[in-house]
């Protein structure tokens, strides 16, 4: 079974939604993702989205505040561009009805800090600012009569032709496997637009929800495409200690609103690491407790903002309140047992300010991409404003470029007739476990060159053994995720052999000075396929 459409768009959260909404509607859409439209990490967003809003901030703060955090690897026109749009991205989400918390006057919105933000400038819905957007963006996307929602669709692998007329190869569609049916089908498209998420399931603890196994990042290298700075994997700092908490992040505005960090005997320490304390960079706030609970040989570090009145907390942290109310811990009266995880991909499918990729016709965009905004840590709530933001650019580039297409050429329907259907699925599940706990060992807060090469080694055994299955058996989401993880995983820790030094991060015991040139860490796939499209990157 084939489908037709003039943009196929891969993902339904933040960046996926934004973009389809802000085609025109003469143009068809068709929008897949793996589970439900709300299953990515947008709908698990806690505590906003940064932007210049207040006259007492201004556009070079922001900017100044991103460069800073990112350990001098943010590319400052990407930065530019984004915090440039920043305020008219906010516009485009409330007049989409999203509803922002307002302050106590209710004139204005209420604005939170992060760490690294000099200001207040997160714009915010309580503590679930992503459940409000997406709310906003589904229920937008589901009245427009242009987008074709696909749920449940999972796609495998991008189709890229050599086409006469184009300089190199473009892409075409996507085949793209129907869970609820159990049959791979083909999906043509003028212009394939990918908005995947990132990829933190790799790391056996993370605080993203299931299906961020780096899809987009593996089918682009497959494909052709440069990634770059994959080494740069953030680990937020506070994630929920409890044996049946599964996945479950405490936000950073805990600490915005003044939340302090303390070891189990009740003592703060950030001020030993930092001159910013709980609100110094990402980075150096996880290094900081990593480096305590190795110490001291402690299972976590406790989070407090019993100090606060209840009513306050109960109004800014109803989310978080609730979730620890759960594991009778109650957050008003004591502190919240917290230990790092892995939480955002700072590194990506290399693009340009357009979301446009190395391969013509496909497009790239949100957490799944590289757009050089964050350089070697990203910033606080600068994640759906690069969403936003990109899915905007992108849209209108792609509004432009559509008329000049040609239909997509895209023929050949799915071939299974030499597999077989497996008997073998418990291969996978002892795989996914064990890649997601040597990458946690080998490749996490602190690195080494040691660990590092016994990653390398372990990802080649098991790249071997996936790709026989691939060779042998019927596919299943299972199976499509795990060898996405292994690529990602592979493309991770090369990136980390390259990087000989320290920054942001990437923390090595080998190479702790940071280097005075700040150089991407890119990498190029054999198959290449090297459009006419300048994109800066530092090499
Ligand atoms: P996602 O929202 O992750 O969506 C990915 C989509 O792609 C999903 O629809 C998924 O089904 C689909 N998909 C993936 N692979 C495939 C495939 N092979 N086939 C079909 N579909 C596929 N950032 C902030 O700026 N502020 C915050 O307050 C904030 N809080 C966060 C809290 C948590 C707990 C987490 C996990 C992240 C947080 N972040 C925050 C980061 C931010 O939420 C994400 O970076 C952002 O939402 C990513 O949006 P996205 O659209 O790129 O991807
Ligand atoms: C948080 O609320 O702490 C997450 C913010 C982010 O990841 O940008």
């Amino acid at each position: 079974m084939s489908h037709d459409f003039d943009v196929l768009v891969i993902g339904s959260g933040a960046a996926g939604l934004s973009l389809a909404l802000s085609l025109p509607s003469n143009v068809r859409v068709a929008v897949v993702c793996k589970g439900e439209l709300k299953e990515g990490s947008t709908w698990y967003a806690q505590g906003g989205i940064a932007a210049v809003l207040d006259n007492t901030d201004s556009i070079e703060s922001h900017v100044e505040d991103t460069l800073k955090a990112g350990a001098g690897l943010c590319h400052r026109d990407a930065v530019e561009f984004t915090v440039k749009n920043s305020a008219e991205a906010i516009r485009w989400l409330i007049q989409l009805g999203v509803d922002f918390t307002r302050d106590q006057n209710a004139q204005d919105y209420h604005l939170t800090r992060e760490g690294g933000h000099s200001h207040r400038r997160i714009i915010h819905s309580a503590d679930a600012t992503g459940k409000a957007v997406h709310r906003s963006l589904t229920d937008a996307a589901l009245a427009a009569q242009n987008l074709h929602l696909f749920t449940h669709h999972l796609a495998v692998d991008l189709i890229r032709e050599a086409s006469p007329g184009w300089k190199s190869y473009r892409c075409t569609g996507a085949y793209v496997f129907d869970r609820k049916k159990d049959k791979t089908e083909l999906f043509k498209a003028k212009v394939v637009v990918l908005a995947t998420g990132g990829a933190s399931k790799v790391y056996l603890y993370t605080s993203n929800p299931d299906g961020a196994s780096g899809d987009g990042i593996a089918m682009a290298w497959r494909a052709g495409c440069r990634v770059a700075n994959m080494e740069f994997n953030q680990f937020h700092p506070t994630c929920l200690y409890h044996p049946k908490a599964k996945s479950f992040l405490i936000t950073e505005a805990l600490r915005g609103e003044g939340a302090h960090l303390k070891l189990p005997d009740g003592t703060r320490f950030m001020s030993n690491f930092h001159e910013l304390g709980e609100l110094a960079p990402r980075d150096v706030v996880a290094r900081a407790i990593d480096h305590e609970m190795k110490r001291l040989g402690s299972d976590c570090v406790y989070l407090d903002i019993s100090h606060k009145p209840r009513d306050f907390i109960e109004q800014h942290f109803p989310t978080v309140m609730k979730r620890c109310a759960q594991f009778g811990i109650d957050i008003a009266s004591e502190a919240i047992p917290v230990v790092p995880a892995a939480h955002y991909t700072c590194g990506g499918v290399v693009v340009n300010h357009q979301g446009q990729t190395d391969l013509a016709g496909l497009y790239a965009i949100g957490e799944t991409s590289f757009t050089g905004l964050h350089g070697a840590n990203r910033m606080a709530s600068n994640s759906l404003l690069e969403c936003i933001v990109y899915a905007h650019s992108a849209a209108k580039a792609i509004e432009a470029q559509l008329p000049t297409l040609p239909e997509s050429s895209a023929g050949a329907e799915w071939d299974e007739s030499r597999v077989t259907n497996s008997d073998e699925d418990v291969v996978i599940s002892h795989n996914w476990e064990e890649l997601r706990s040597f990458m946690w060992d080998y490749v996490g807060i602190v690195r080494t060159r040691k660990r590092l090469e016994r990653a390398t080694h372990r990802i080649k055994l098991l790249q071997k053994e996936i790709q026989e299955y691939y060779a042998n058996y019927k596919i299943s989401n299972d199976y499509i995720e795990l060898r996405n993880l292994a690529m990602v995983a592979e493309l991770i820790i090369r990136s980390a052999m390259k990087r000989r030094e320290s920054r942001g991060l990437h923390y090595s015991l080998d190479y702790p000075e940071t280097s005075p040139i700040a150089r991407d860490t890119v990498l190029v796939p054999e198959n290449y396929a090297a459009q006419d499209v300048i994109i800066s990157v530092t090499e």
